[in-house]
């Protein structure tokens, strides 16, 4: 179980989690694709996405908000900066990946300098009190990250003033359903650091409260069920190289954590969400 104090708590999740820089690495050195001979952005894709979906995923949500070569992007919350070298790669986009966990922004920072990154910019900082003037981008995208946030007036609103006039916001994230019950979702908050989980709905009026409107909300619920499935597959395909890294404690830890999650979402308790709006 998770100790700390809710920033905190985030943290310590993060610092024993399977997806890490090192995993990264490891990965690469397996394909053969590690140093000296040095990896491509494109190598990187398959190991430094932390959400649902994969590449998939981060182009839908580009689409939702209309990403193209002009676009400044804020990527809230972008773990090792995955997300952002693909738009970066794909988009032509210049990008700030903003980060809270210092491991992952400097994970983010050393990932972008090993493949020759150059318009993904890591900065070091809350959601909930951007770094960042008002106006200073066009597009603010997150995935799977607000889950973390207790505040997320304060996200969305920091958002709508980091955006220039008519700029899109575009994020995806569980979603409560219902049955969802309050132990379930202490032992989310426990076990994963997740906290304030917003119904569909209830996000909608959130996001419409902090200025945004043409608000869209789409139910990924059905679409993650196999996602996720695989994921745990996924993890526990790892299994090796994550006993390695992090201990037999903590693989089983995860282990059983995760399966509680993807239990949550089989049984249509929990599922997922994806909004966009205009600023
Ligand atoms: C599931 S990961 C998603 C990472 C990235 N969006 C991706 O798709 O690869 C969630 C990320 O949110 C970050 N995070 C949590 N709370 C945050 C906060 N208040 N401000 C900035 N980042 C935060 C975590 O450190 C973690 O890297």
């Amino acid at each position: 179980m998770l100790q700390g104090t809710p920033g905190r708590r985030v943290s310590e999740f993060y610092d024993h989690h399977p997806i890490s820089e090192a995993g990264v690495l490891a990965a690469l050195a397996r394909r053969g694709r590690g140093l000296p001979e040095g990896p491509t952005v494109d190598d990187l894709f398959e190991f430094d996405q932390d959400h649902y979906g994969g590449l998939a995923a981060v182009d839908a949500l580009a689409s939702r908000a209309g990403v193209g070569a002009q676009s400044r992007v804020l990527d809230v919350c972008a773990g090792l900066g995955g997300p952002a070298r693909f738009l970066s790669r794909r988009r032509g986009s210049k990008v700030v990946a903003l980060e809270l966990h210092a491991g992952r922004a400097l994970g983010a920072t050393r990932l972008n300098r090993l493949v020759g990154e150059t318009r993904v910019a890591v900065v070091r900082g809350d959601a909930t009190r951007l770094p960042f003037g008002s106006g200073a981008f066009d597009v603010c995208l997150s995935q799977e990250a607000l889950l973390h946030i207790a505040d997320k007036p304060a996200v969305l609103r920091e958002c709508h003033r980091v955006l220039a006039p008519g700029g899109r916001l575009a994020f995806t994230d569980w979603v409560a359903r219902p049955g969802l019950g309050d132990r379930e979702r202490e032992r989310l908050w426990e076990w994963m650091a997740a906290t304030t989980l917003q119904t569909l709905e209830s996000y909608r009026v959130l996001i419409g409260r902090a200025g945004f409107n043409a608000i869209d909300a789409e139910d990924l619920s059905e679409e993650w069920r196999p996602i996720l499935r695989r994921r745990l597959a996924m993890y526990r395909a790892l299994r090796v190289d994550t006993v390695a890294r992090l201990g037999e404690q903590r693989y089983e830890e995860y282990d059983q954590l995760y399966a509680f999650f993807v239990g949550l979402v089989e049984d249509g308790k929990l599922g997922g969400g994806r909004f966009s709006a205009s600023g």
